[in-house]
């Protein structure tokens, strides 16, 4: 009876000293600018960022990254930024519009299945939606990607050297530590 409660006790200083520690840390992280109490966010949406003497400031915009939504793993979804509206970002730095190609005019959204070569791996899903949102078919077609699925001969050694999808992924897109959200669905069987 006693020692029960003595562990049950015990547990809870366990996990309050945890809880203590893990505020600790987060409190002793740096926080971003836009997390500053003295951050001014002055900018008109639609209209230039300006400095205190009228004179447009070309720095990024800045958002407070404990905005924007966050998947599994703890990094910034910046789809579901997307989707729920929270972002919306301009088609180029300048804001004008960018210039495409003939072959920018197609239009394609769907899923491609690209099937995993080692069995104990899921298979991957492209979702070219997520990326036609922000980048246009050029980019990645056809100096990247052949327009056929299962054509380009992707690995994921090449992946972590910086080719295929390691263009963008570890770069500027979520980290490849994030196995599951491209090795998304099961394999086909007998393959
Ligand atoms: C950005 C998307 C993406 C992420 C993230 C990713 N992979 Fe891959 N991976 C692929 C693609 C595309 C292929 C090529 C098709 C295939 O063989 O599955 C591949 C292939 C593989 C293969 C098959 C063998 C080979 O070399 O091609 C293995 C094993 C693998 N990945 C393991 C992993 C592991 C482990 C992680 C996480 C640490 C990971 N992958 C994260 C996209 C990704
Ligand atoms: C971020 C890179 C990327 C962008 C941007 C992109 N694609 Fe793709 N696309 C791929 C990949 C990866 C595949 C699969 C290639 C493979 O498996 O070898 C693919 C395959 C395709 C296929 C073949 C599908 C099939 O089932 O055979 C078509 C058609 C296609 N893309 C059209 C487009 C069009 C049109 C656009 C612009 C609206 C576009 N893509 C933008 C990466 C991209
Ligand atoms: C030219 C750049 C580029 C290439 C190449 C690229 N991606 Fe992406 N990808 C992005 C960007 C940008 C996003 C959106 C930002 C983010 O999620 O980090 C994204 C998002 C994704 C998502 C998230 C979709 C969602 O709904 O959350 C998946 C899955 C994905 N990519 C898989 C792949 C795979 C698999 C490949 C290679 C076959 C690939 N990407 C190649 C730029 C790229």
């Amino acid at each position: 009876m006693l020692t029960s409660r003595l562990r049950a006790l015990l547990i809870a200083g366990f996990v309050l000293f945890g809880a203590a520690q893990a505020a600790d840390a987060v409190a002793a992280m740096d926080p971003a600018p836009a997390d500053w109490p003295s951050f001014e966010y002055n900018r008109v949406p639609g209209e230039f960022k300006r400095n205190k003497y009228g004179v447009i400031d070309p720095s990024p915009d800045v958002v407070s990254l404990q905005q924007l939504p966050v998947d599994s793993y703890g990094f910034v979804d910046w789809v579901k930024a997307i989707n729920d509206g929270i972002i919306d970002p301009r088609e180029s730095i300048s804001g004008n519009k960018p210039k495409l190609g003939p072959e920018d005019s197609e239009v394609f959204s769907g899923d491609v299945l690209i099937r995993s070569k080692m069995k104990f791996m899921p298979d991957v899903i492209f979702p070219h939606s997520a990326h036609t949102e922000w980048l246009k078919c050029s980019t990645c077609h056809p100096r990247i990607f052949k327009k056929k699925a299962g054509a380009t001969p992707i690995t994921m050694a090449g992946i972590w050297k910086g080719q295929f999808c390691g263009r963008c992924h570890d770069k500027v897109a979520f980290p490849t530590r994030n196995c599951f959200k491209c090795h998304s669905v099961p394999r086909e069987s007998g393959k």
